[in-house]
């Protein structure tokens, strides 16, 4: 039985943009004790004007004995590092998305929670929006008909990062959320990108994703490169649209009773009618009740670790989703190649720069996702 003075001790490694919002909510939460630990003495003295209680460190190996759990917010690069030494340490580890920057990493990281017995989770942090689960409601009910296609847009002017490139920055979000609504993981790939500014990392890209089961392809649009700011998720179904914007205060969802007469189309006899006639309805918002997803989520952390729950976010599922992000990357090699074959008469592979072609790639044994 646990005293009332009983605290759950947790470590933030990283307190940068995203670390320090972590922070911020787990110092809201009763029973919770932060130390924040950032590599950067100047971060730990904007972590102690903020939060003069946190304990600071420089150092998670100066904390180890003296917390429960950590949460991994450094740049994704150091994620596996700094997760591994957590949890065979024995403590309860919340990573950032991506769960590491390769396959072979993220299977360790899952095979050292098993044999350490801790929680892995991952922080797929739009699998704990309400937005996004009644997104997933509307598409689950049949509401939207057949699902045509998902198209989702991340945008905007940076934040570019410099250890990963705009793939496996922003791609984690589009991954989790389209898999999640439409219940399976992608069984194929596809990916078109491009270095604009840096000659190291791509920072527009789309993918294609295909999910067999669903029989609906995603396409996503990632860019630190675009003058104005989107985060969009659009669900084109036969009888219904719906648009799910992040950045709306009020109306993240709405659903657009209207479409096109399909049948009308593919009736041979009817081919002469085109243009085909559309149909037009209402548009509705659904009310969402809307409460923090990275409080819902650190929240539901901390329950796991009381409880002994399985998150439902595990390393599991960090990993399904790192397996996507990896395959595009033997895809942008492979496609490099491809193109300096065709600009270049050599057949060597161009400078960077040069357009990158796309590629398709089968995923292998796509897993399915445990509801
Ligand atoms: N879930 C989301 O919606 C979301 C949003 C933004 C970022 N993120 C993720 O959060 C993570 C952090 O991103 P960010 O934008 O805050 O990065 P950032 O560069 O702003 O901050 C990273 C911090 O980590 C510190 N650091 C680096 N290596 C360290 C180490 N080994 N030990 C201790 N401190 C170390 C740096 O000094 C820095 O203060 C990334 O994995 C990113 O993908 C998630």
């Amino acid at each position: 039985m646990r005293s009332q003075q009983h605290q759950d001790r947790v470590a933030v490694v990283g307190y940068g943009y995203w670390g320090s919002k972590h922070v911020r909510v787990l110092s809201s939460m009763p029973g919770v004790a932060v130390t924040v630990v950032d590599a950067n003495p100047d971060r730990l003295a904007e972590a102690a004007a903020h939060h003069p209680m946190a304990t600071l460190a420089t150092c998670l190996d100066d904390v180890l004995d003296d917390i429960d759990a950590v949460i991994v917010a450094t740049p994704p690069g150091a994620h596996a590092a700094v997760a591994r030494q957590a949890l065979e340490a024995a403590k309860h580890v919340l990573v950032e998305k991506p769960l590491t920057t390769s396959v072979w990493d993220a299977e360790l990281l899952v095979e050292a929670a098993a044999r350490r017995r801790v929680h892995l989770m991952v922080g797929h942090t739009f699998e704990y929006n309400a937005a996004v689960w009644k997104l997933r409601e509307l598409v689950r009910s049949g509401a939207l008909g057949r699902v045509l296609y998902v198209d989702t847009a991340r945008l905007s002017l940076g934040r570019y990062q410099s250890d990963v490139n705009v793939i496996w920055d922003l791609a984690p979000h589009d991954i989790s959320i389209v898999s999640y609504i439409l219940d399976e993981m992608p069984s194929s790939t596809a990916v078109w990108a491009h270095c604009n500014i840096s000659s190291q990392h791509a920072d527009v890209a789309y993918l294609r994703l295909d999910f067999e089961r669903a029989k609906v392809p995603a396409y996503v649009h990632v860019s630190w490169l675009t003058p104005n700011k989107t985060r969009q998720v659009t669900v084109v179904g036969e009888r219904k649209m719906a648009v799910y914007d992040d950045l709306s205060d009020n109306e993240r969802i709405r659903v657009y009773d209207i479409g096109v007469d399909v049948d009308a189309i593919d009736d041979p006899t009817a081919a002469h009618a085109l243009p085909v006639s559309y149909r037009t309805g209402d548009i509705t918002s659904p009310y969402i009740a809307f409460k923090e997803p990275l409080l819902v989520q650190d929240e539901h952390f901390l329950d796991c670790i009381r409880t002994g729950a399985r998150p439902d976010t595990p390393g599991e599922r960090g990993l399904e989703i790192v397996r996507v992000l990896e395959a595009t990357n033997e895809l942008q090699g492979a496609a490099r190649d491809l193109a300096g074959a065709l600009h270049d008469p050599s057949g060597l592979a161009p400078e960077a720069g040069r357009p990158v072609l796309g590629m398709r790639r089968r995923l292998p044994n796509p897993p399915q996702i445990a509801s």
